[in-house]
Parts: C-alpha cells; sequence; structure tokens
C-alpha cells in the first residue's frame, strides 16, 4: 500500500471520524499521561492527530501549544474546526522535522502501527531529538494481541477498509528504545473499543 493509499483512506474516513467523536472515554489515560508531566504549561506535539481529539483537545483547554501532524488534509481540516488553535502541519510523521528539544511532551495514538516497523527506530530516534530533557512520550502500538503475530508487516480490516499495519516484537522494540536513551516509564495492555494495543510512557532523561 502506498502513501497515496493510506492518505487517501484516512480522507475517506474523516466523515465517519466525525460522526463518531467522543465514542471512547480516554480521560483516565490521558489524566495519568499529564499528570507526569514537568513545567506545565508547556509544548506538545501530537503526531497522527487526526481531528485533533482528545489529547490535543484536553492539552489545549489546560493552556498548553500544540501542534498536530498528520498527512490527510481531511482529518486536518476537521482539526481546523475543532481545536482552531491547535497548529497544524500536512506532512508524512516520517518526514517531518522540528528543532531539538522543542516539545516537553509528544504523543503518538493510534499511527505508528501504519508505519513499517523497520522505521520504527528513526522515529523514535526523531522523538527523542524534539523532546527537551526530562520530555515525555505517549504512544501506542501494536503487537501479536491485535495482529496475532509476533512480529507483522501486513493488512487488517478497519472500518471496512483493509489498511497496512506492522509492528515487532515488545521486547524488540524496548530494546530499541533503551538503545535510543528512553526510559520506560509504563507498558499497559489496554482494551479499547474491542481492540487491544500496548501503550507506553517513555521518557528522556533530565
Ligand atoms: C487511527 S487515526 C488516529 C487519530 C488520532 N490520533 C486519534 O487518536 O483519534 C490515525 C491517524 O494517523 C494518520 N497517519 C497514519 N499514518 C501517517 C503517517 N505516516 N504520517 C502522518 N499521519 C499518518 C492518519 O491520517 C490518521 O489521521
Amino acid at each position: 500500500m502506498t502513501r497515496a493509499d493510506m492518505q487517501k483512506i484516512y480522507d475517506q474516513f474523516a466523515d465517519t471520524y466525525d460522526q463518531n467523536r467522543g465514542l471512547f472515554d480516554m480521560s483516565e489515560i490521558i489524566d495519568d499521561f499529564f499528570r507526569r508531566l514537568p513545567g506545565q504549561p508547556g509544548r506538545l506535539l501530537d503526531l497522527g492527530c487526526g481531528a485533533g481529539e482528545p489529547f490535543p483537545a484536553y492539552f489545549i483547554a489546560r493552556g498548553w501549544q500544540v501542534t498536530g501532524v498528520d498527512f490527510s488534509s481531511r482529518m486536518l481540516a476537521l482539526a481546523h474546526r475543532y481545536q482552531p488553535d491547535m497548529k497544524t502541519i500536512l506532512a508524512d510523521i516520517r518526514d517531518v522535522e522540528f528543532p531539538d528539544e522543542t516539545f516537553d511532551a509528544i504523543t503518538a495514538i493510534y499511527c505508528l502501527f501504519h508505519i513499517e516497523h523497520e522505521k520504527h527506530r528513526d522515529i523514535f530516534q526523531k522523538i527523542f531529538r524534539f523532546l527537551k530533557p526530562g520530555g515525555k512520550s505517549l504512544f501506542t502500538y501494536a503487537t501479536k494481541e491485535y495482529t496475532g503475530a509476533e512480529i507483522f508487516n501486513g493488512y487488517k480490516e478497519f472500518m471496512g477498509e483493509k489498511l497496512f499495519y506492522s509492528h515487532t516484537t515488545p521486547g524488540n522494540l524496548s530494546a530499541i528504545l533503551k538503545s535510543i536513551g528512553f526510559t520506560i516509564e509504563s507498558e499497559q495492555y489496554r482494551n479499547i473499543g474491542g481492540e487491544t494495543f500496548l501503550w507506553m510512557t517513555i521518557a528522556k532523561p533530565e
């Protein structure tokens, strides 16, 4: 599946996303992450921000400056409508660049699994660079609980469309994160809406 195919599918999903806004209560997860963050209010980068909910909305309401990155222009159109105070960048997570130590927090919710796992090290290296010392990141990661395989590069159906998913093992992921310099603060499998993913909070040391 090419990048353009995936962008097109998320553009098509935008209306359904709009109709399902707020379907799942994520407040406990967001509260938990928010409580861990120093130096508030600060700057949040939300990768794969979609319609700007729920993470950007929560942080903006608490006075944070939020930047969202997504490669679907229709998802970003929703983000503009619902979170007009969020700065948005139409870009691929794999390509986007920021100066070192720009953000206090970086989230990547339900999106990294659409990127080949062979690229995950590069993306986490960028997250490390973009974070200020002491900054933290929360992300969701696909595992065999979702795909049925220890390591996966393939397709699964989501909202009636076949989408590309990819992940390595949680052990390999932890090794990558530690080799970059992150400490792992929390890892939890959570079932939300009948789908189980690994939620990890990682920190860049002071
Ligand atoms: C399942 S949605 C999640 C949206 C939002 N994070 C949320 O929790 O509701 C995945 C989002 O990631 C975006 N996305 C997927 N792969 C991407 C990539 N390589 N670069 C930028 N955005 C990407 C899609 O366009 C879509 O908006």
